[in-house]
């Protein structure tokens, strides 16, 4: 199987794709991991690294060439094109992911970009531009997910149906749409401002 794991950061994408190359010894691939390692970016923007796309598609075209089995995971794989036979864009309830984010102690405007991306369905809809020729299915992990459980519903490609969008008015995260409006928007607000 030729395998691509998307979502949203802190989804489950690294220990899942490690479970699953446990049982099944498919190879794989941490976008991520990648990008650091062959120094993949475009310089930086702010504080962060931006990935250079062009160069990490190319890349990893070369990683997985005649290969029949692999996994490609990471964010980023939903921005690139890459030969895959399934994409699993993992979900997870957007409550979590900020549990999660906390814990790692992200700046709260990345905890805000990534919480709305999830609500937004970013990862699905990307997938869905860049991988027309893959069958694309959600995996929601909000309540574990097993390699075992996974690789069936890879086999059978059945997707979970997936709806944050009530979260957009929850008041557990009122305070993050109230001061950590998503990078973009608030660059618009900015510049409309001026
Ligand atoms: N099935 C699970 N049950 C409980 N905790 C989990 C599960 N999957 C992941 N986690 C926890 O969630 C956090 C994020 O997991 P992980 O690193 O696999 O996410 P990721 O999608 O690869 O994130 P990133 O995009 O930042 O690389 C980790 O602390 C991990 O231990
Ligand atoms: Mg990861």
């Amino acid at each position: 199987m030729k395998l691509v794991l998307s979502g949203t950061p802190c989804t489950g994408k690294t220990t899942l794709a490690q479970e699953l190359s446990k049982q099944t010894n498919w190879p794989v691939i941490d976008l991520n991991a990648l990008v650091k390692k062959e120094g993949l970016n475009l310089g930086k923007q702010g504080r962060e690294y931006v990935a250079d796309l062009r160069r990490l598609r190319s890349r990893v075209l070369k990683l997985v060439k005649g290969k029949e089995h692999w996994i490609v995971e990471g964010h980023l794989a939903c921005e690139i094109s890459l030969p895959a036979d399934v994409v699993a864009v993992l979900r997870a309830d957007p409550l979590l992911l900020l549990k999660r984010m906390k814990a790692r102690k992200y700046a709260l405007h990345k905890v805000a970009d990534n919480v709305f991306c999830e609500i937004l369905d970013y990862c699905l809809i990307q997938s869905e531009f860049n991988y027309r020729h893959a069958r694309i299915i959600q995996l929601d992990t909000t309540r574990g997910l097993s390699a075992k459980h996974a690789i069936n519903r890879l086999k059978s490609r059945q997707s979970d149906c997936v709806d944050w969008s009530e979260l957009v008015h929850d008041k557990r995260l009122a305070f993050l749409l109230r001061n950590n409006t998503p990078r973009d928007v608030r660059k618009g607000l900015k510049s409309r401002r001026a």
